[in-house]
């Protein structure tokens, strides 16, 4: 039972209709199962109908709101009195970080800042013995430890810090503050800072999603510069049971990289994805393979060549490896987008259109079909 001063079962997710965090709050409800209250801003990437199967489930609560609010975040905490904070919000595509930048400095390092001052002013005002169990975890990404060349071993947990896009510095500044409140305000944080996630749900404004569409539907597969940059792939039901794990087992102040130990480069996904949807959808209109759709494109500016990730400290210290191989991953995502047409057709608003004419439009003059 709560006390005036002490926490509940209950956790705050932040961003939890967005593709990872929709992905972490089902799993999280069929395998915890404790109550769950969702701060999301519902910006064109939240998804509340992700979590349509949670309405009239008492344990779940969607807030539609702004991590910078920090009245809201204080409410929250007072009202909800959770035991921990897994904060995802943010704004997450590189490219969009390139077009317009400042959306991403206002959300991923002011609306971290908000986040973890208000949750420090709460911990504090905790009985001790709540204190103790208390948790801020922030969830991050590879791409604060900027590019590797094709010999360089993996990123590690002490890897420097070399952010390329406005993305990236954008989550390294985020991840800094959050170091800093543990550091100076002994703020019992987590981070994770995890590889490339794909699976259901993920925004068609991404590599995989927006690739099995194209291929769906006839369209060119825009490959940016010569399709080698490598990315090491995890499947997103994978990156949510590390959450879970580094949020039970993880010790505050550490930071955990999560990875799926599958490094593959671009043009290779991309073919994959023809493949496959070849053998689920046979039938392109010209008769020809999937694969003649592929069109190289002009590259993205600063484009990181590889990421890879060395996911040892997590196995070694908490005992957390990824279970899906990704063959197995993306078949299982292609199924997913082929069987959930009412899904793309609700986020393929106009707005989403307006993005994709924007972002491929100039770059499209640069291939050319093969
Ligand atoms: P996403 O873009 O799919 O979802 C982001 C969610 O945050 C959306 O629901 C959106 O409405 C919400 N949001 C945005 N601004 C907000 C604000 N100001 N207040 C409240 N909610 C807001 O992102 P994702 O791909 O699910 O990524 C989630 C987190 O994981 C991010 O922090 C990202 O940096 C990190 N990450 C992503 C990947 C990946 O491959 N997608 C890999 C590693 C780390
Ligand atoms: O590494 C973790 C990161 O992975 C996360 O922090 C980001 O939030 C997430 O968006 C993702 O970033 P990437 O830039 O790696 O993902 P994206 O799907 O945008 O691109 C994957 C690769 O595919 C990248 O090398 C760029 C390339 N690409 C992408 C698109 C959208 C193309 O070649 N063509 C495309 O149309």
């Amino acid at each position: 039972m709560a006390t005036e001063m002490g926490t509940n079962n209950t956790i705050l997710v932040t961003g939890g209709a967005g593709f990872i965090g929709s992905n972490f709050v089902l799993t999280w409800m069929n395998s915890v199962g404790t109550p769950l209250v969702n701060l999301d801003l519902l910006t064109y990437a939240g998804n509340p109908a992700n979590l349509a199967g949670l309405e009239g489930d008492s344990r779940y609560t969607l807030v539609r709101g702004d991590i910078c609010d920090a009245r809201l975040v204080k409410s929250l905490l007072k009202e909800r009195r959770p035991r921990a904070v897994v904060h995802f919000a943010a704004e997450s595509h590189v490219d969009r970080s390139i077009a317009s930048p400042e959306a991403f400095i206002r959300t991923n390092v002011h609306g971290t800042f908000v986040l973890l001052d208000q949750a420090r002013a709460y911990w504090e005002s905790l009985a001790p013995e709540d204190r103790e169990v208390f948790r801020f975890l922030h969830i991050s990404t590879d791409e604060v430890y900027g590019t590797l060349g094709p010999r360089d071993p993996a990123f590690s947990e002490t890897t420097p810090y070399a952010p390329n896009s406005p993305y990236a510095a954008s989550k390294a500044g985020s991840d800094h503050l959050t170091r800093a409140y543990f550091h100076t305000f002994g703020l019992p944080v987590l981070t994770t800072n995890c590889s490339n996630n794909y699976g259901p749900y993920q925004f068609p404004e991404k590599l995989i999603p927006l690739m099995i569409l194209n291929a769906l539907e006839g369209k060119p597969l825009p490959v940016y510069g010569d399709g080698k940059n490598v990315r090491d792939w995890l499947f997103v039901e994978d990156h949510c049971s590390a959450i879970r794990t580094v949020l039970e087992k993880g010790n505050p102040g550490e930071t955990y990289n999560i990875g799926g130990n599958s490094e593959k480069a671009n043009i290779d996904v991309v073919t994959a994805i023809c493949n496959l949807v070849d053998e689920m959808r046979p039938g392109l209109a010209s008769g020809r393979p999937r694969t003649s759709l592929i069109n190289y494109v002009a590259d993205r500016p600063g484009h990181d060549r590889r990421y890879a990730i060395d996911a040892s400290k997590i196995s070694r210290e908490l005992g957390w490896k990824p279970s899906q191989v990704f063959e197995d991953g993306l078949r299982r995502t292609v199924e997913w987008y082929l069987n959930h047409s009412g899904w793309i057709e609700n986020v393929r608003t106009l707005a989403y259109r307006g993005w994709i004419e924007k972002n491929y439009a100039e770059r499209m003059t640069v291939g050319g079909a093969q």
